[in-house]
């Protein structure tokens, strides 16, 4: 069973609560989110796995461990997901990037496909999925199953705020993927919207309204 894991740290939760402030602009939103991916990545991949190797230190020879297994692949879901990307390539850099374009239909609240470019060996890494916002979950539960159907067997989904009906959604769908969240706020609102969440992070990211 998929776990889903709450990053309660406190430099996460006062980064989180000055992105949820209505008075945060879009330069200081912008610069929090690639801030809270970044210090999100310490977690996420607290489970790959190392090997050692031998190195020479100006004083000894030493074993010493590196990063073994699988390289990574980030595929965040545009827009909004745009935002956590170079936060994460700060920790990997060499970490291949690809997209899905989904937009949520407002009257349906379903996820709309509008583009996906994937690099060519990414069944050969481990994916992390990211996007600020899991709500009703449709999106992310979509974007997985794309990639799913695309055969990629190792995925994390990393978003800063999940909804419960999210997670479960997401998890009824996906039982094999972990879900890393900032926070689980209370319930969604009669626009699909997390309460209290933090609004349309997409347009908070980019500044449009
Ligand atoms: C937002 C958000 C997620 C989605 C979450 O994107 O970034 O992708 O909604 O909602 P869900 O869990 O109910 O699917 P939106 O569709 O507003 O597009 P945007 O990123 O282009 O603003
Ligand atoms: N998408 C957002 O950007 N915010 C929400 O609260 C829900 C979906």
């Amino acid at each position: 069973m998929a776990k889903v894991q709450v990053f309660d740290h406190p430099l996460v939760q006062h980064k989180l609560t000055m992105i949820r402030d209505e008075n945060t602009g879009v330069k200081s939103f912008r610069e929090l989110v690639d801030e809270l991916a970044m210090l999100m990545t310490y977690e996420v991949t607290r489970d790959f796995p190392t090997e050692e190797v031998d190195i020479t230190t100006p004083v000894a020879p030493a074993k010493a461990k590196v990063i073994a297994g699988k390289k990574v692949a980030i595929v965040p879901i545009l827009r909004a997901g745009l935002g956590m990307v170079n936060g994460i390539l700060r920790l990997i850099p060499a970490a291949k990037v690809g997209h899905i374009g989904l937009y949520r239909d407002p009257e349906t609240l379903l996820p709309v496909e509008y583009y996906c470019k994937l690099p060519n060996d990414i069944q050969e890494r481990d994916v992390i999925i990211v996007d600020p916002m899991l709500a009703t979950g449709g999106s992310a539960a979509a974007a997985i199953g794309f990639l799913k159907d695309r055969g990629i067997k190792s995925m994390k989904l990393m978003c800063l705020i999940a909804a419960p009906e999210g997670i479960r959604v997401v998890h009824q769908a996906h039982e094999d993927v972990d879900i890393f969240t900032a926070a689980i706020d209370d319930h969604l609102n009669e626009h699909g919207y997390i309460v209290p969440g933090l609004g349309d992070a997409g347009d908070r990211l980019f500044g449009t309204k």
